[in-house]
This record gives C-alpha cells, structure tokens and sequence, in this order.
C-alpha cells in the first residue's frame, strides 16, 4: 500500500540512567497498514512496551523516523502528541487503569471530555459502545463491582469511544483465566471487523494466534515479522 497507517523507518529508544545508557530499541523498521490486526511478541525486556509507547505517542524516539497517519510524530512535542493520541489512539493495559470510584459510563464518557464534547454527546456515545461491548446492563457500576473480563470490556469501550484510527493493548489478558480471555479476543475480533487496526502485545501464542500477523522482538530488533492469516 502506497500510504501505510504506520510507517516507522530506524527507530531506536535509548535511556539514560546516570552514567549508564540503555539502548532498548536497537533500530526497527515497520509498516502496517490500515485494518491489520497485528500481534507483539517477544521475551520479556525485548521492548515491547517500550515500542508500544511509540506507537501510541506517549513517548518519543531517540533517533528515527515515526509517521503516522501521514504525519511525522517523531519529532512533536507533548502538547501536539497529546492531540494525536486522543484522536488516533485508543490503549487497553493489562491493569485496566480505569478511575475507581467512577461507573463505567462515566469512565468509557472520560476521554470525550478532552475530546471537548458536550455531555449529551458524550453520553449517548458512552452508552453506545458500552452497549457494544456487552455492559448495557452494567454501566453504573463502579470497577470494583465488576468482574476482572467486564473491567476490561469497560477499558476496551474507553479505547474505542473517541473512533481512533488503532487500538494498542498491551498484554490485554495477562490478568484474565482463560475463558475471559477468549471473550476479550473475540471482542478484539469484533472490533478489527469493524475496520479498526488492532495492534496487541502478548507473551501467549494461543492468544498471538488470533491476529494475521505476529512480529517477533529481540533484543531490541525485529526478530521475525510474519503473516498468518
Ligand atoms: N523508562 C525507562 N528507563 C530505563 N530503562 C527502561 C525504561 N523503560 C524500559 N526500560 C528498559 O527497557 C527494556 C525493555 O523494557 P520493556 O518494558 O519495553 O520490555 P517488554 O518487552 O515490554 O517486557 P515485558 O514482557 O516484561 O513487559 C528493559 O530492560 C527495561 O528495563
Ligand atoms: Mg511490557
């Protein structure tokens, strides 16, 4: 494709800790288009999640390029990225970081509140997706009266409710057994249905095996990249 949703050409992250410089992302070269469905692996401290705050701007590389969507994100600072991530990226985290005395339409309503609509708008549009994501019946519970699988469906409709152009989760049921699990992937499934790119991290291959495509780290590089569907 002549315009791929994520074009990232020799990016590497180091960090600096005193003297010491870690260099975490070695140089990595990756594009994916619009509507992949992609699964993250690698062993742990291969950089993952250090890619997957790139991916998502919540932090800036080292050296390299990042375009995204037709823009250089590399280089922006955090205002600019803050933009593009409340508009183009919707994360899901292992913890599901949701606000705890707050239900779950008020949480999945949250980031249209810096999206700057109106309470109506948000409203309705959190009941929508709620709906969507199976929590019709429960959108006035608080996190804590809901079960480990419903508190992540709260976090994936947060994900979801702005319409970003990608979904990035990192490590989505490493706190789930594995029937949640499989609700939760066959929720992802849904949404990569619905057009939206899916870019997920996972240590699990029964779980990489729902995306069409699994790139491999190590070290820092891209290990192996392959399609699988
Ligand atoms: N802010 C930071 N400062 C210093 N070092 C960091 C920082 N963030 C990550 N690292 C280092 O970068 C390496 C990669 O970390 P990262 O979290 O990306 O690994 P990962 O592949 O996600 O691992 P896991 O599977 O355990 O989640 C680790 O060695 C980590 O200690
Ligand atoms: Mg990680």
């Amino acid at each position: 494709m002549a315009n791929p949703l994520i074009k990232i050409s020799a990016l590497k992250r180091n960090f600096v800790l005193g003297s010491e410089t870690i260099y975490v992302l070695k140089g990595i070269d990756l594009e994916i288009n619009k509507g992949e469905y992609v699964a993250l692996m690698g062993p742990s401290g291969s950089g993952k999640s250090t890619l997957m705050n790139l991916l998502g701007c919540l932090d800036t590389p080292t050296s390299g390029t990042y375009i995204l969507n037709g823009k250089d994100v590399s280089k922006m600072h955090d205002d600019e990225l803050a933009e593009i991530r409340n508009k183009e990226i919707g994360f899901v985290f292992q913890t599901f970081n949701l606000m705890p005395r707050t239900t779950a339409l008020d949480n999945v309503a949250l980031p249209m509140v810096y999206a700057g609509y109106s309470k109506s708008e948000r409203y309705e549009r959190a009941t929508e997706v709620l709906t969507q994501v199976g929590l019709a019946d429960r959108m006035d519970h608080k996190p804590n009266e809901l079960s480990g699988g419903q508190r992540q469906r709260v976090a994936v409709g947060r994900a979801l409710v702005n319409k970003p152009s990608i979904i990035l989760a990192d490590e989505p049921t490493g706190n789930l057994d594995s029937k949640t699990s499989e609700e939760i992937m066959a929720l992802f499934g849904e949404i990569h249905k619905n057009g939206n790119t899916v870019i997920l991290v996972t240590h699990e291959e029964e779980i990489a095996a729902y995306a069409h495509r699994i790139i491999r780290l190590r070290d820092g590089i891209i290990e192996k990249d392959e399609r699988i569907k």
